[in-house]
């Protein structure tokens, strides 16, 4: 008679709150114990022992990995964003593939919203400025920054966490346009949203916010041509990631004066290298992908990706999956 064999998965970071505590009492675990992510030989030798594999979004799962590992039934992101995994190549071996929605919008919306604030009203150049010494008296001319209410803010996507934003803007006295694939009336009507298309966005928003997925649709949406519509000294908010913007053609955007700043979470790479001109440009606040890291929302995507990889490894489509 076979014996029962727990099925093998492999971890690629320690996760916050005790969800591997319950995926370890029905699989057979390894965790890579670094703080970074493990190297590349490293996962695919992992990869070809598999059954599972729990990623995060600094873990390419494509063709070359799916193909040196004959036992793989189930791949599980502890992300919504799932631009790192091949999801077409998964489908074709009939691999599910998670991801974690819904748990991270409002924490997301919440930092999107920290970081348009913080750039609007100076916070990292106030906090510098006392912490340096510079403060002498009450100066009328200091540290001037721009209002939100009565400002306009251009969504690029309106997806859940777009809506949550809007809902922020709202409450904040702000006129919110949004462009998006598909038309929301019911939220034009509930929250007083416009859609509107590329071209009056880019041209009529006072601040601009990011909140689409990578896709070949996606990549530079924000690119040279769409710097130089912006209304000049327009403010840009990027939670989504890094490559929706062209990065040079923002450097240059920021440089020139055209552009009033920009606050990023995700930038085009990841860490931003040292030498980047954005670490040394003036109205740039960076921040290293950190929207959805409070304790209790990076606990519950973990305890997702688990429910996910456990639904999968069980021959169920697991609760939160991306393959068509
Ligand atoms: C995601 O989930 O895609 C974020 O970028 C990380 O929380």
């Amino acid at each position: 008679m076979e014996r029962f064999r727990p099925p093998r998965v492999f971890v690629t970071r320690r996760l916050p709150g005790d969800a591997l505590d319950r995926l370890a009492a029905r699989a057979a675990l390894r965790v890579w114990p670094d703080a970074l992510p493990p190297p590349r030989d490293t996962l695919l030798a992992e990869a070809r022992e598999a059954d599972g594999l729990i990623t995060l979004l600094t873990d390419r799962v494509d063709e070359d990995l799916l193909a040196q590992a004959p036992h793989l039934r189930a791949v599980s992101n502890v992300a919504v964003g799932h631009d790192n995994i091949d999801v077409a190549a998964c489908t074709a071996r009939r691999i599910p593939v998670g991801n974690t929605p819904g748990v991270l919008t409002e924490t997301t919306a919440d930092f999107a919203f920290a970081l348009l604030m913080g750039l609007a009203r100076r916070v990292a150049e106030a906090d510098a400025y006392v912490r340096a010494g510079h403060w002498r008296t009450w100066d009328p001319s200091l540290l001037l920054g721009t209002d939100l209410h009565g400002a306009t803010l251009g969504l690029v996507g309106l997806g859940a966490i777009g809506v949550a934003v809007a809902r922020r803007a709202r409450g904040f006295g702000m006129r919110v346009l949004y462009v998006s694939r598909r038309a929301r009336p019911d939220l034009e009507a509930a929250l007083g949203l416009v859609r509107v298309d590329k071209g009056r966005l880019l041209t009529e928003s006072d601040f601009i916010s990011l909140h689409v997925p990578l896709n070949e649709g996606t990549r530079h949406w924000l690119g040279r041509a769409e710097f130089a519509a912006m209304k000049p000294g327009a403010l840009l908010v990027n939670t989504s990631r890094g490559q929706v913007v062209d990065q040079a053609a923002l450097v240059d955007a920021l440089a020139s004066g055209h552009l009033g700043g920009a606050a990023l979470d995700v930038t085009d790479p990841e860490p931003l290298p040292l030498d980047s001109p954005l670490l040394r440009l003036p109205r740039v606040l960076l921040a290293p992908h950190i929207a959805s890291a409070s304790h209790t929302t990076r606990g519950r995507m973990a305890s997702m990706a688990v429910d996910n990889l456990l639904a999968a490894l069980e021959g169920r489509r697991p609760p939160h999956c991306v393959n068509p």
